[in-house]
């Protein structure tokens, strides 16, 4: 018994910012971040768009493809840091506008592991028996809490939407996943303004408070070995060995803690996924947006053995193990 996707969709922006772009803004280069991080461009929300209308466009396609009516659905999960506001929930918004009229919602922050979190919370819901059909959605709008005169900060992320419905299955689907947290690490990436600690007021905003800030080497330090060891650690309880794995979907944060953290699973560039040179850094979007282009792409067929694996602020990493179940439409279908 187990649980697995049965559909996906995603939705981004269709505005696009360059390197060059960003180059015009603050003081850097397309050489600079190209070199350092493998991103040439990223899509940024314009006027009207948000984490509510992305998530919502993302999950009408999940439901589309999965062929469920959204008064099927009983849980909406959405997993974001950049929620359409404080109160209410994104995802009650979402499951409005939908017509999930049945279901449940509620927000997930795990920053850039939510998805991969959302999905042991998805399984744990379906497993045992309080679901049968859970919408789970990564949407975010990292350009609206990041500080674009900060050029270590703001060449880094873009905006997004990934979802994907999950039902029961009997054979394959999840097969074992890896979560942790470790949260002396919360000052190396926050935003620590406009909580409870730090209410916003003129101070926060004159210092600055309401943006995301980063420890870059501290953190990609952080990023590689959370990566390489949830993603052994779910490898070893589904009971797979590191060759047995078809496709490894990481968090798109950087190309180089990719490469890093598959040189040292032994993972070749043909078992990899990645799209951070088209979107940046998306947060809890960036896994589902891998995961329908690499389905669109043809990389995953059923059967196949997927790890996905989150890591970010928290600091927080999830890593899920997952036997592809679908049959993927060609585009013509
Ligand atoms: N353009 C030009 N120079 C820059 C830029 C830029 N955009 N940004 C920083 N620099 C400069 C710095 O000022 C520094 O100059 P100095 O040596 O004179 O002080 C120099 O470049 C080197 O800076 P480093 O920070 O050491 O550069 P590094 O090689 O570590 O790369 C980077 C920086 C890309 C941010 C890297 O540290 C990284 O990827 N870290 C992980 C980030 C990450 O993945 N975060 C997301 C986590 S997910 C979540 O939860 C949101």
């Amino acid at each position: 018994m187990s649980t697995t996707i049965v559909g996906w969709g995603k939705a981004v922006p269709k505005n696009v910012r360059s390197n060059a772009e960003i180059a015009s803004m603050v003081d850097t280069t397309d050489e600079w971040i190209f070199s350092r991080t493998g991103i040439r461009e990223r899509r940024i929300a314009t006027e009207g768009e948000t984490t509510f209308t992305l998530g919502r466009d993302a999950a009408e396609r999940a439901l589309t493809r999965a062929r469920i009516s959204a008064a099927d659905v009983d849980m909406v999960i959405v997993a974001t840091l950049t929620p359409e506001m404080p109160m209410p929930a994104t995802a009650s918004l979402i499951q409005d506008a939908i017509g999930a009229s049945r279901a449940g919602a509620f927000d997930l922050n795990a920053a850039c592991a939510g998805f991969a979190y959302g999905m042991e919370v998805a399984r744990a819901f379906i497993d045992s028996g309080g679901a049968r059909t859970v919408l789970l959605v990564g949407s975010e709008t990292m350009s609206r809490v990041i500080d674009w005169t900060d050029r270590s900060t703001c060449v880094l992320f873009g905006d997004g939407a990934g979802a994907v419905v999950m039902q029961h299955v009997d054979h394959g689907g999840v097969r074992a996943s890896s979560l942790g947290s470790d949260g002396s690490g919360s000052h190396l990436l926050q935003i620590a303004g406009g909580g409870s600690r730090t209410p916003v007021s003129k101070q926060t905003i004159a210092d600055r408070l309401h943006f995301l800030a980063m420890d870059g080497r501290e953190v990609y330090k952080f990023a590689v070995n959370a990566t390489v060891s949830s993603a052994a650690t779910a490898m070893a309880r589904a009971g797979w060995s590191p060759e047995e794995l078809d496709l490894f979907i990481p968090h798109q944060a950087n190309v180089r803690i990719i490469k890093a953290a598959a040189r040292r699973l032994h993972l070749g560039t043909d078992r990899v996924f990645v799209n951070a040179h088209r979107y940046g850094n998306t947060s809890s979007a960036s896994i589902p947006i891998a995961l329908c282009e690499a389905l669109e792409q043809g990389r995953v067929s059923p059967g196949n053995r997927l790890v996905l694996v989150g890591f970010g602020a928290g600091l927080s990493w999830a890593a899920v193990a997952l036997e592809w179940t679908m049959t993927v439409p060609t585009a013509a279908e």
